[in-house]
Formats: C-alpha cells, sequence, structure tokens
C-alpha cells in the first residue's frame, strides 16, 4: 500500500485592479489582467493524501464535510491533477481557514492556492511556480494571484498557457496594511462566478476593460515607487468602476450595505483631516482600508468606534504558497 500525503499553505489575496468578468469560463482566463496583494493573516492549510484505500474523495473544511457543489468544485480540481500525475486515486482533502468560518471573507483565493499545491506534491508533481498559478487559476482566477508571494500580478495573456501570476514586488517591499473592516457575517447572495457571468451584460464592462490597462500601469509604477498617494485613488477608482458594472448587470447585483457606504464617507473625512487611507471591496459589503504600518493602529482605533462594524481584522503583505509538509 502507498499513501501519497503533502500539506501546504496559501494566502489570500486583495485586489488592487480587480479580475471582474472572464472571457473563456471554460479554461478560466480573465476579461482584464489584475494586481493584489497578499494577505498575511488570511491563510488556509491544505493536507491532501491519495491513497488507494479510499473509494470516493472526502473533503473536509474546517472541521466539517463537504458535500454537493462546494466539494464537486473541489473534487475537479482534484481530477485535474490526478490527470496531470495519470494517478487513480481517491483523495482526503483536509482544508483549514486562519480567518473565522462565515466571517464573510472569500477563502476560494487562498484555498485553490493551497489546494493546487498541496495535490499536486502529493501526487508527486514538481511544478514550476507559472505551472502551480496556471493550475490555481483553473479552480478560482483569484488563486493564481496566491501562489508567488507579496505583490503579484496576474497578466490575462493570450491563452492558458500564458495566463499566471508573477511577482511584481517581494512582501518586504512596502510595509502597506489592508485593515478589513467585517460589516456583515452573511453568505453572499450573489457569488463572484455567478456574478462573473453577469458582467458582460453590464453596458459599463466593455468601457471597464478598455480602461484596466492604463490604470495598472499606473498602479503598478506607483506600487513599485511606495507612492500611494496616487496608489490609493486608483484602487479606489477602480473598486467603484468594478461595482458601477456590477450594479448595471442584468439583474443587477449590488454588494454595498449601508454601513459600507458609510465608511465610504468615513474614511474620504479621515482623508480630509490628513490620515492617508484607501479603500476597497471585493464582491461583498466588507471594506478593504488600505493604509501604510504607521497609521494602522489609527484606523483600527476610528473603526473600532464605528457603529455596524462588526470585527476588523488586518494583514500585511504575505509569502507565496509555501508546502509546510513533508
Ligand atoms: C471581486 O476568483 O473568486 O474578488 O474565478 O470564478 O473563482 P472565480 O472568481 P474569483 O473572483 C474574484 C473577484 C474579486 C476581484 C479580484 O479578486 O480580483
Amino acid at each position: 500500500m502507498y499513501v501519497l500525503e503533502a500539506t501546504a499553505v496559501a494566502c489570500a489575496n486583495i485586489a488592487f485592479i480587480k479580475y471582474w468578468g472572464k472571457r473563456d469560463a471554460e479554461l478560466n482566463l480573465p476579461a482584464n489582467s489584475s494586481l493584489s496583494m497578499n494577505l498575511d493573516r488570511l491563510t488556509t492549510l491544505t493536507t491532501v493524501e491519495f491513497s488507494p484505500n479510499y473509494d470516493d474523495d472526502l473533503v473536509i473544511l474546517d472541521g466539517r464535510e463537504e458535500t454537493g457543489a462546494a466539494r464537486q468544485r473541489i473534487v475537479t480540481h482534484l481530477d485535474r491533477v490526478r490527470a496531470m500525475a495519470g494517478l487513480r486515486a481517491r483523495a482526503k482533502v483536509v482544508s483549514e481557514n486562519s480567518f473565522p468560518v462565515g466571517a464573510g471573507l472569500a477563502s476560494s483565493a487562498s484555498g485553490f492556492a493551497a489546494l493546487s499545491l498541496a495535490a499536486s506534491r502529493a501526487a508527486g508533481l514538481e511544478l514550476s511556480q507559472q505551472e502551480l498559478s496556471i493550475l490555481a487559476r483553473f479552480g478560482s482566477g483569484s488563486a493564481c494571484r496566491s501562489v508567488p508571494g507579496g505583490f503579484t500580478e496576474w497578466t490575462a495573456g493570450t491563452c492558458s498557457e500564458d495566463s499566471f501570476a508573477t511577482q511584481i514586488a517581494p512582501p518586504e517591499h512596502w510595509e502597506l496594511r489592508d485593515v478589513i473592516a467585517i460589516v456583515s457575517r452573511a453568505h453572499k447572495r450573489v457569488g463572484s462566478t455567478e456574478g462573473h457571468a453577469l458582467a458582460p451584460t453590464s453596458h459599463l464592462h466593455q468601457a471597464r476593460v478598455a480602461s484596466v490597462a492604463e490604470r495598472l500601469a499606473q498602479a503598478k509604477a506607483a506600487l513599485l515607487e511606495k507612492d500611494l498617494a496616487t496608489l490609493g485613488p486608483l484602487i479606489e477608482e477602480d473598486a467603484f468602476s468594478m461595482h458601477a458594472v456590477m450594479m448595471t448587470s442584468r439583474p443587477p447585483i449590488h454588494y454595498w450595505l449601508p454601513s459600507s457606504i458609510r465608511l465610504i464617507h468615513e474614511v474620504q473625512n479621515w482623508r480630509a483631516e490628513g490620515l492617508e487611507v484607501y479603500f476597497t471591496f471585493d464582491a461583498g459589503p466588507n471594506v478593504h482600508l488600505i493604509c501604510q504600518a504607521g497609521d494602522q493602529a489609527e484606523v483600527e482605533r476610528r473603526l473600532k468606534g464605528i457603529e455596524g462594524v462588526l470585527e476588523v481584522i488586518v494583514s500585511g503583505p504575505g509569502p507565496g504558497a509555501r508546502v509546510i509538509a513533508p
């Protein structure tokens, strides 16, 4: 009897320039390139064990056995790895998130990055960072950006082989912080995969896609120069551009809650008072406040006094996906 096992860990990430809309849903190719920072406090630790003793794939996430569509998405990913490795054995997948279950934070990026690395290693594959990023992309688009460390760019590319993420700066490049204000722990009504499919129904989608390249180039240059006064407004503009597409798709998707909008106004006031902080959102109501390490405590202090903020989670730039064992 043989057992093939590996454990890997990966960070979630926050996009400064967002991925919204797919040009090929089958290959998970994005409508546009994107730029993000890995989040050191939001991680997923995953162990994959292939064994001929298993009759079927078993998936345990945060102590609970997954069933239905959530399990199927992981089984499909295991099938990709099995096909690459020429392996038939079923697997047991045990995965734990470092962040509170149901905090309303997406775990597909850290989850599929960790799963791709653990499963490929357990299957005996030694994938390059590029191959691993491509594999993770198939599981969830944003997961490809969690494979390299620090600040990463996912180039939309021309085909599957050249659509992957690369590091543009290591974690130690810049002590940026993502101070996440949790305003809802509810599971979102429209998941990202479903939302991506609606993007082309918005009359703003093509305009957004056409505007990304320039914004991304400017954001990347500002990031490399550690120039938050230039980067911050680009981050906000891109988040608004994505949410404008969401809100004008058919049917429209509204992710913000009253407390999300309240925080937009608060952050604008704080900035007027001299506190250098900017906001962004993913496909949900929680607000990500981006600031430099020196302003983190003040941002946290102000957030704690605001009604509707249920919890605050702070992350700095995180490392890439890595094998923990064996
Ligand atoms: C709003 O990567 O979750 O967070 O590829 O269908 O799994 P799938 O979608 P996903 O979409 C993330 C969308 C976003 C923006 C971003 O992270 O770039």
